[in-house]
């Protein structure tokens, strides 16, 4: 099967075409979602400090895993170019990645969105990086970005798995965000690095309050801790994810430390973090529980 678009906004008008794929592995339009939402989107960005390894694409694995079965629609984007592995770490294809976003039309439909897309487990809708260093030029563009994340906005939350650097793909992803998670390791020169990758997104007019440190790989616990990755941050919200001693491997369709171990302190930890970043939904009244046992004292019970 392939797909047309013509672009009507250019003088000369262009054709796009995807590449022969196996419509199996298509992603599915979504099933309807109780909590909805088309004016809470959100936008989390998971980032680093520069050093590779710390465990910001398994941190937003989980994370969109834990969204999406929240019932939020999910989409998880590797922006960590040139060398994003979502795909790997998730046995995925790269029958799509970003550089198939380069020069689509601006109004795609959801349906055309979702051929654009790769399938994982629960329905998750995952996004892979290029597939070759070449293509990055393509794609490391504010307006790429802008467009893609236009388009993603038919999700309720966009997890993005992003670049360690501060250039124009990250710095406007990083901008567009509404949450920005630092995910490093707790040791000094990472802590300073988070602090100055924060001076320099402030420099770009970017929101600091929208930044949140989480460290990762934590051996113990100890007194004093969050105050010095405050004062050598200076951000406030902070995360501890401990150090988990053998860290199963993801696939598409197999294990998920999110999915299957609710009560693991990893996985409370990042539960509580989507908790605090979900979109609200402002429930009717007739939705709330019936208060039970109001007047249960009368009669003696
Ligand atoms: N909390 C943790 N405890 C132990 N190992 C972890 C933890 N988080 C991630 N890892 C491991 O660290 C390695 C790097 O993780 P990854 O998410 O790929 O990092 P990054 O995307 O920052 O390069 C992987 O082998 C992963 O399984
Ligand atoms: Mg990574």
């Amino acid at each position: 099967m392939s797909v047309k678009f013509r672009l009507q906004d250019t003088q000369k008008s262009q054709t796009f075409q995807l590449k022969e794929v196996n419509l199996p592995k298509f992603a599915e339009p979504p099933k309807t979602h109780q909590n909805y939402s088309r004016n809470r989107k959100k936008i989390v960005a998971v980032a680093s400090s520069g050093k590779g390894g710390t465990g910001k694409s398994t941190v937003a694995v989980q994370l969109a895993m834990l969204f999406q079965e929240r019932n939020q629609r999910t989409v998880l984007v590797d922006m960590d170019i040139p060398h994003g592995d979502i795909a790997t770490m998730l046995k995925l294809s790269d029958e799509r990645c970003l550089t198939d976003w380069v020069g689509v039309p601006k109004n795609l439909n959801e349906h055309q969105i979702h051929n654009l897309l790769l399938n994982s487990a629960n329905d998750l809708k995952v996004l892979p990086s290029i597939r070759a260093i070449e293509e990055q030029e393509k794609v490391n563009r504010p307006e790429f970005v802008r467009k893609l994340m236009d388009h993603l906005k038919i999700f309720d939350v966009i997890v993005v798995d992003t670049g360690p650097n501060l250039e124009p793909m990250t710095l406007e992803v990083l901008l567009l965000s509404t949450d920005i998670l630092f995910v490093t390791e707790l040791y000094e020169p990472a802590l300073n690095n988070i602090y100055r990758g924060k001076e320099e997104f402030k420099k770009k007019n970017g929101d600091p309050h929208k930044i949140n440190v989480i460290v990762n790989k934590m051996k113990k616990k100890s007194n004093g801790i969050y105050h010095s990755v405050q004062r050598l941050t200076g951000i406030s919200n902070i995360s501890f994810l401990p150090y988990v001693e053998k860290m199963p491997e993801m696939t598409d369709k197999g294990f998920f430390l999110a999915l299957k171990k609710k009560n693991h302190p990893y996985v409370k930890t990042l539960l509580e973090l989507v908790e605090d970043i979900s979109p609200k939904v402002d429930q009717p009244l007739s939705l709330y529980p019936k208060r039970k046992g109001l007047f249960s004292w009368i009669g003696g019970r």
